[in-house]
């Protein structure tokens, strides 16, 4: 049965946001565990991605990491929001969209899901209009919110305001991440900027 990897997966994603002390992320828990694994429908997953997710986990000790372990293959991977404006996005990350306006999970307020990004890779400069926060659950990255660009690992949470430039140097283990959209979650204002670091990546 699908659910008796779905359902803790959602349980464990659910208590990653209740332990952030933001009220979206309460919110977001609670819509969640309302809604269940019911909605999550067919399985997109690519073994070679699995796998080095796979690796990135193992060396981790963060609290979701057993739940995503056991449930990563049944997730929609590839659906990605923002794929149109988001040129060469598979080459470096692919998204798991859990919860938004088109689903799987209903939700008019919110966008959420997990973001794999590729050992080694570097994700330019973007923004949009939505609030996000990630929160690390494997590996790590050199991170840029803003001014702000250190290293980050598994537990923390970056919040970019709307707006906020960010880019992402993933380490050599890679980074797996839950990703939420609040605020205003059109899709039509994320962009790519302007980004000299892109060409000392590529
Ligand atoms: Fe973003």
């Amino acid at each position: 049965m699908q659910d008796d990897a779905l359902f803790p997966l959602l349980s464990a994603l659910a208590a990653v946001y209740a332990a952030e002390p933001r009220e979206e992320a309460g919110r977001t828990a609670r819509h969640l565990l309302e809604a269940g694994p019911s909605h999550l429908g067919a399985a997109h997953a690519n073994d070679a991605i699995l796998a080095e997710m796979a690796a990135a986990l193992a060396a981790s000790d963060h609290p979701a990491v057993q739940a995503i372990l056991a449930g990563a293959h049944l997730l929609p991977w590839g659906d990605n929001p923002v794929a149109a404006q988001a040129a060469a996005a598979g080459d470096i990350y692919v998204v798991c969209t859990l919860m938004g306006p088109d689903g799987p999970i209903p939700s008019d307020d919110f966008r959420m899901g997990l973001f794999w990004q590729r050992p080694g890779t570097y994700y330019a400069l973007h923004s949009h209009d939505a609030d996000e926060t990630y929160v690390i659950v494997a590996g790590d990255a050199e991170w840029t919110a803003g001014d702000d660009t250190r290293l980050r690992g598994p537990g923390e949470a970056i919040h970019h305001p709307s707006l906020m430039p960010h880019a992402f140097r993933a380490g050599p283990q890679g980074l797996l991440a839950l990703w939420r959209w609040s605020g205003d979650v059109n899709t039509h204002s994320y962009r790519m900027l302007p980004d000299p670091r892109a060409v000392a990546a590529a």
